[in-house]
């Protein structure tokens, strides 16, 4: 069943129907605002951090779920109504919700009013705007009442859900005509502060939540509402928000408009204060002017949408399947954008009050996004970077708005140091330039600790060569890219950490998925280093590289299928020794994108396991069979009930691997079958089992032997987007950015017999036809000359190259 549908031309997923079995989000802002807006107007905005300076409030676990946002009531005539349905739920005529790239428009119409509101964060400015259009469809005359309100959070989101004992005294508000500034904490040690204002002069206005709702009522039934006015309260602690009311005339075929913005302003230490007690407003006199009027408004949309249009021109592509084109197209590159802005910190699952940047997960954000805006990713590297230690360890996360490394989590993951290779050696693929391994970045961000970056990844896979185990594999430490196999962690303590509880510190449990990353981003260092012309030190590299890769031929292979660990008694993980979790998918995709055993047929065979046990109709689980009881010695992998996250659900994160290892082996059929099972554009007919937004990828998916089959959790903030987008670009269309020019070397399935492909590359803008004959032979021609090889060197004089594929 579907609830909406694409609208490819706008860029916009449209939902028709508000019944949506979870909230269908969308994500605003690009450098310091967001905002998440759900397809009934609910969600919340943050600056930078959604943890530290959370600006409206949201209630993750609420009953109902999804209060909490930016609502409009419309009083006409006793009929009250929201033109996201929520909260009041009353009946609409006519509902839409258009989610376009960074905007959401909704259009609804009860009685004969139609309500138009256009909401977006404009660029380049810290605010929301959201313009509410009201017509009047009717014959007569109409007498609308309209409140527009938001709840302030009290900035730091953890203590405003639950410090109460000062909360309650702390929440200080100003009023000035048509702006409700929030101050709390502003007289004490903050510098910023937050206003909602409205271009026209309003009738009243409440600025305290219970006067607002009246006591003991909710957002169903708010007493200014029901009422048709404002109480023009001034909130003196309790809980802060601000609601402006409008009386508001409207004649027939009449439309009138309110703009509604909440913004965001920091000052300097001296530049505070007016005079004592009267913040200094200028900066927000500044953002009020720039969005006075529709004409101002529609400008800055404008701008934002022809942003996006001019980002998602850097790869298009045209062929005959029209879901993987908008996959490609669109959603994916937009959804890379999101978890490149938010990792994995703010989200409808992610609190946005635990976890901050990840280093692993930013780093392997940065693989779909590094084509869009390569500038950001440099920067972004060397955040990350400055997190690690001297040794080459990592800590695990950090905080956005410090950019500090997390002391509480720590590190200790082991895969962590490697994936800074994966992130850098794609910039250099992308933008050709090396000078970035120049850099001077600090390790633990300590002053004077600054090495140029590339010393950072020799730190890197130092420490994966002085931590082996007693087989030569990598030490896996706290965990692995599996968070959940805890091998060094024996807890028998209910809601201890599995990952920071390291209580049992083997030395001994070991990771075959580490193996394979140290051989896949290994090798790629030796390139990086044979560019540059160190020769000796690629060499010493490769020579480290043969022994993993040793090991694990040794050691890592199973027979059918790669071994997953050895725990810490050295007993095997993902074997047919084990009674359960036989097989996980990780090393299976790893292993065989780094071409471990090739000649031995590993890849082949590993493979050939995970079509026939792992894959289900939404994709490969991440294990099988799914464990049934608690493995101390595991982890916390054992502690989800079966078919459910890591204990074998599909974790969509990895099904790329296992696409792009299936393009590596030549099985192109196969790749795209993956490729296509969770791909959402896919799933949108079966909305009411996968329940998550169809236009966005997932977590994870339950599998087989969990009681919701087929139903995703987690939507957005995943490595799927990127790993996806990196392997319908990169191995299924085979456009593929590398040191000294772009390759050319698509995996397409029988199904896709043309692609068109525009993809601009470091200034240069190839047109590249693909003709799939599935003759099992490649030929290439430019500009009309057969070409040898795959590659297309760069050449930096030339603007526009014509490239004729066929295969
Ligand atoms: C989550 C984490 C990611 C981890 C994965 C598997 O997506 O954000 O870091 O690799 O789970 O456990
Ligand atoms: C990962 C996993 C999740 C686990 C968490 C612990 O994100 O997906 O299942 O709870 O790590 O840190």
């Amino acid at each position: 069943m579907k609830f909406g549908h694409f609208d490819d031309k706008e860029y916009e997923y449209v939902i028709t129907n508000y019944n949506t079995p979870l909230p269908w989000i969308n994500y605003y802002g690009q450098d310091g605002f967001f905002s998440l807006m759900s397809n009934t107007c609910g969600g919340y905005m943050f600056f930078k951090d959604a943890k530290l300076r959370r600006i409206t409030r949201f209630r993750y676990n609420n009953v109902p779920r999804d209060y909490g946002g930016r609502y409009y009531y419309i009083n006409d005539n006793g009929t009250i109504w929201n033109p996201g349905f929520l909260p009041l739920k009353t009946k609409l005529d006519s509902y839409k919700c258009r989610h376009g790239l960074g905007y959401s428009i909704f259009e609804s119409e009860k009685n004969n009013l139609k309500c138009e509101l256009l909401c977006f964060v404009p660029l380049n400015d810290l605010c929301e705007i959201n313009q509410l259009t009201l017509t009047n469809n009717s014959k007569e005359t109409k007498k609308v009442t309209l409140h527009g309100v938001v709840e302030w959070c009290l900035w730091n989101a953890v203590d405003d859900q639950t410090n109460f004992q000062r909360n309650w005294n702390i929440g200080e508000v100003e009023v000035d005509d048509s702006t409700i500034y929030h101050k709390t904490e502003y007289r004490e040690r903050r510098d910023h502060y937050a206003f909602y204002h409205t271009n026209i002069k309003h009738d009243g206005f409440d600025s305290d939540l219970d006067t607002f709702l009246g006591l003991y009522n909710s957002w169903c039934d708010p007493s200014a509402v029901l009422n048709k006015t404002s109480y023009n309260s001034v909130a003196s602690g309790w809980a802060p928000i601000a609601s402006h009311m409008f009386n508001l005339e409207i004649k027939p075929g009449e439309s009138k408009t309110v703009i509604f913005q909440t913004g965001y302003v920091e000052n300097k230490e001296d530049e505070k204060w007016e005079k004592l007690h009267v913040i200094n407003k200028e900066k927000a006199y500044e953002l009020q002017k720039k969005y006075a009027t529709k004409e101002q408004v529609l400008k800055a949309f404008n701008n934002l949408k022809t942003k996006w249009v001019s980002l998602l021109s850097t790869l298009k592509v045209k062929s005959d399947n029209e879901k993987f084109d908008r996959m490609v197209n669109i959603w994916n590159q937009y959804q890379c954008m999101v978890t490149f802005n938010m990792s994995r910190s703010a989200s409808y699952y992610e609190s946005g009050t635990g976890r901050g940047m990840g280093f692993r997960d930013s780093c392997q954000d940065l693989l779909g996004f590094l084509h869009l805006i390569p500038e950001k990713s440099r920067e972004r590297i060397k955040d990350i970077a400055s997190i690690q230690f001297e040794d080459g360890s990592t800590y695990h996360q950090y905080q956005p708005l410090t950019k500090r490394g997390n002391a509480d989590i720590g590190g200790g993951f082991n895969d962590d140091p490697l994936w800074l290779i994966a992130a850098t050696s794609q910039y250099i693929k992308e933008t050709g330039d090396y000078s970035i391994l120049n850099d001077p970045t600090p390790f633990n961000n300590k002053e004077g600790s600054e090495k140029p970056l590339i010393d950072h990844l020799r730190a890197s896979l130092n420490y994966i060569i002085t931590h082996k185990g007693p087989h030569g594999l990598p030490l896996i430490g706290r965990a692995d890219w599996n968070d959940c196999l805890n091998l060094n962690c024996f807890s028998k303590t209910p809601g201890e950490s599995f990952q920071t509880a390291s209580n049992f510190e083997s030395g001994k449990a070991e990771s075959v998925f580490i193996a394979g990353m140290f051989v896949l981003y290994g090798k790629e260092f030796a390139t990086i280093l044979n560019h540059i012309g160190n020769k000796d030190e690629a060499n010493k590299i490769l020579a480290e590289v043969k022994s993993i890769e040793d090991a694990t031929v040794k050691y890592g292979w199973d027979g059918e299928w790669f071994v997953r660990a050895y725990d810490a008694f050295s007993n095997k993980v993902g074997s047919h020794e084990c009674e359960d979790g036989q097989i996980f998918v990780e090393p299976q995709g790893f292993c065989t994108m780094a071409r471990i055993g090739e000649d031995l047929g590993f890849g082949k065979k590993a493979l050939d396991s995970v079509e026939k046990i792992l894959t289900n109709d939404y994709g490969v689980e991440i294990l099988h069979p799914c464990y049934k009881e608690y493995h101390i010695e595991l982890g916390e992998v054992s502690s989800y009930p079966m078919g459910y996250k890591e204990n074998g659900s599909v974790f969509c994160h990895n099904n790329p691997w296992i696409v792009i290892a299936n393009t590596v082996i030549g099985n192109n059929e196969r790749a795209f079958d993956v490729y296509r099972r969770n791909c959402p554009a896919y799933l949108e007919d079966v909305s009411e089992i996968h329940k998550t937004e169809p236009y966005i990828y997932s977590q994870t998916i339950a599998g087989r032997d969990a009681k919701n089959y087929g139903e995703a959790k987690n939507s957005w903030l995943t490595g799927t987007a990127s790993w996806t987008m990196y392997a319908a670009s990169q191995a299924i269309l085979g456009i593929k950015p590398d040191y000294d020019g772009l390759m050319i070397d698509p995996h397409l399935p029988k199904e896709i017999k043309h692609a068109q492909v525009t993809r601009i590359f470091r200034g240069i803008k190839y047109n590249i036809s693909i003709t799939n004959n599935a003759s099992g032979k490649y030929q290439m021609t430019i500009d009309n000359k057969p070409i040898d090889g795959k590659i297309i060197p760069y050449n930096k004089d030339i603007t526009e190259v014509n490239v004729i594929i066929t295969l």
